[in-house]
């Protein structure tokens, strides 16, 4: 992608939650992200408005996932995954919130508790600007808790960026890097994970990845071809991914444990109830910063 425009597939998750917050019936909603058509242009916008009458949206979703099989339901389904995940840290008490290659990810303004907690959202520049525009029109101000830092994975150091920004290495933190680690190098992904690791003890990192056999072929998934054509004319191809078998040690090899993995299909499951087709390959995964003690061999 280039650095100066906003991400295409940021836009297209925005989509996706803007959508599930118009469905009916309102009971059956995952999330509610009223913040997310905001960002959208202006032939999706109109495509959520009229996704309001139920059978329009129920069509509108059913065209979606005949066309990207998997695409909309494993993202709305994992927006809820990491709601949930973020509302346990706050019971937790965590006191950080990072959201690396944040997009259009309205987490830090939609879920309550956040407001009182310190935020980081680390994006491409252009992505940034436009989020920040956005917010500014829709809410007046930017939401005062977050720190916006604009960062190229590929070219730039995490560490600089956010020191330079106030981030505290000392206080137990909750790293958010949802939709990222597939558009960058394995270098990228190395080093940031080495980063988040020096993070305080008992840290934790919610990311995903794709099943690198979805990038060599190596494994068949259902529908990827018409995915694969998408990325690429959106600018945004996959360039990494990582062979679900060998995630513990590929994270404990950059100081990281693993502490749990699910695919698109459970987190589906578990979210929709449905075993709907497509997107297998799209995997969340939890790490922990061990204590010290626990670190060594
Ligand atoms: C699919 S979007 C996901 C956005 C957001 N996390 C979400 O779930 O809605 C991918 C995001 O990664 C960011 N990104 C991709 N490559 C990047 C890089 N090299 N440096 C910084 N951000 C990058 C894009 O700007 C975009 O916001």
């Amino acid at each position: 992608m280039t650095p100066q425009r906003a991400s295409r597939t940021a836009e297209f998750m925005a989509l996706f939650r803007a959508l599930e917050s118009v469905r009916h019936p309102v009971s059956a909603r995952l999330f509610d992200d009223r913040f997310a058509r905001g960002f959208l242009r202006p032939s999706l916008r109109a495509v959520v408005d009229v996704s309001r009458v139920p059978v329009v949206g129920r069509a509108v979703a059913a065209y979606i996932d005949r066309r990207w099989p998997g695409a909309r339901s494993s993202g709305i389904a994992r927006t809820r995954l990491i709601d949930d995940l973020v509302q346990e840290a706050l019971r937790d008490g965590i006191a950080q919130l990072v959201i690396l290659g944040a997009g259009f990810d309205c987490r830090a303004c939609r879920i309550a508790g956040l407001e009182r907690r310190q935020v980081f959202e680390v994006d491409h520049a252009g992505t940034q600007a436009m989020k920040t525009a956005r917010l500014r029109r829709m809410l007046g101000a930017l939401p005062p808790h977050v720190v916006f830092v604009p960062l190229d994975f590929a070219r730039q150091r995490l560490d600089q960026a956010l020191d330079a920004a106030g981030f505290d290495p000392a206080t137990r933190t909750l790293w958010l890097w949802e939709g990222v680690t597939n558009y960058l190098t394995e270098d990228a992904v190395d080093r940031t994970l080495r980063y988040v690791a020096t993070s305080a003890a008992g840290s934790r990192l919610l990311f995903t990845y794709v099943h690198r056999g979805v990038l060599d072929g190596s494994t068949a998934f259902a529908g990827t071809d018409a995915l694969v054509a998408t990325l690429q004319r959106a600018g945004e191809p996959w360039t990494f991914g990582i062979d679900p078998l060998r995630l513990g040690d590929f994270l404990a090899a950059r100081g990281l444990a693993l502490a749990a993995d699910a695919g698109a299909a459970d987190y589906r499951m578990r979210y929709l109830g449905d075993a709907m087709r497509g997107y297998e390959f799209y995997r969340a995964a939890l790490a922990e910063v061990p204590s010290p003690e626990a670190a060594r061999p």
